[in-house]
């Protein structure tokens, strides 16, 4: 059957149908919203090449979770940067490290807004490297170590779920593990299973002050070449135990998201990172682009690539606009949802 018999601009014409028929939607649900803590007080600054996201200490940060909360996110993804730095990343498993902390008042001060924390070494260690350096390279199963603890030290302090960033091999079995062991066998693993190794994280790098001091991170983050190795990667973490898989970034990487949506049936969450944001803010500020159209359709986009969850630093800025989209907006007015309310 072809034209005039078929004519998809019969429901493309009329608002109420292209409503009724869109095949997928963005919801305020969906949203993670990352950020930021440092060591101090009444500390917000700014971070240069991400316009509009700060780092925060831990009294402003919850001034902030509350704001977030306020605007209907249901979660944030929590990065600590550290007082001090060492070889082995002690802060990142201190419990009086800074996420610890700062976990400990989000619970207490904002309890409903569900809390995840990155378990990385990166932001802690003097190197700059995900895990500790035995020779000049990264030793997988010394930081397997570490970053149980990690994990564990967050879950104590309150954290609702742990998302483990680093790319070890095994991490996440053994960080189920650990949390196992001491009768967190509840606590959630969303786990970073598809990273690649990314120029997209430049900004991040300024943001949690984690760059590598020498070296790059192609020995443990994934060749933005692969995807069999995503299929790969996803297939062990959930050997391992995990509960959501993450595809890290999301822009350049949709064919991947679609990949791992397609072959396994677990939740799936992408991260919209640093470098996706900032292009867009760039952009935007020039006036070379509409903000607000272009994070919509990024975000639909990424749903519609086979992401349930979303993890963006446009997060605060989608919520607002997804409450007054006419997109998003009911094509049947309100007058007539009174007339039949009782
Ligand atoms: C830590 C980590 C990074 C990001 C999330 N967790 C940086 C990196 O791997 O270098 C990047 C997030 C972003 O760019 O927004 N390992």
């Amino acid at each position: 059957m072809s034209f005039p018999t078929q004519r998809p601009r019969r429901i493309r014409g009329v608002s109420l149908l292209r409503q009724m028929t869109r095949e997928n939607q963005v919801s305020i649900h969906d949203l993670i919203y990352p950020i930021f803590v440092v060591p101090g007080q009444g500390i917000k600054k700014e971070i240069a090449s991400m316009p509009g996201q700060y780092q925060y200490s831990i009294d402003q940060l919850v001034q902030e979770s509350k704001t977030v909360f306020s605007l209907g996110i249901p979660a944030i993804l929590l990065f600590g940067i550290p007082a001090a730095k060492d070889e082995m990343g002690q802060d990142a498993y201190a419990p009086s490290g800074i996420v610890q902390q700062a976990v400990r008042a989000l619970k207490k001060e904002v309890p409903k807004l569900f809390v995840i924390t990155d378990v990385c070494l990166c932001e802690y260690t003097s190197h700059g490297h995900c895990g500790v350096l035995k020779g000049g390279h990264v030793d997988n199963d010394k930081t397997l170590e570490l970053l149980s603890k990690t994990a564990l030290s967050h879950v104590e302090a309150g954290a609702d779920m742990i998302a483990p960033s680093d790319m070890m091999d095994g991490r996440v079995g053994a960080i189920r593990k650990m949390l196992d062991q001491h009768g967190f066998q509840n606590t959630p693993i969303m786990a970073y299973s598809v990273k690649y190794a990314s120029a997209f994280y430049g900004p991040f790098r300024e943001a949690a002050q984690s760059a590598p001091q020498s070296g790059d991170r192609f020995g443990y983050q994934m060749d933005p070449a692969n995807v069999r190795e995503a299929i790969l990667e996803t297939k062990l973490d959930i050997e391992e135990g995990a509960d959501i898989l993450m595809v890290k970034p999301a822009l350049a990487y949709m064919d991947v998201i679609r990949a791992v949506r397609e072959k396994f049936d677990l939740p799936l969450a992408c991260y919209n990172v640093s470098g996706e944001y900032a292009m867009v803010k760039a952009a935007a500020r020039e006036g070379y682009l509409d903000e607000k159209r272009i994070v919509l359709e990024i975000l639909t986009g990424l749903k519609r690539a086979g992401a349930d969850l979303i993890i963006s630093y446009h997060a605060k800025d989608a919520a607002k606009w997804l409450r007054e989209s006419p997109e998003t907006e009911s094509a049947i007015s309100s007058d007539r949802l009174l007339k039949i309310s009782p």
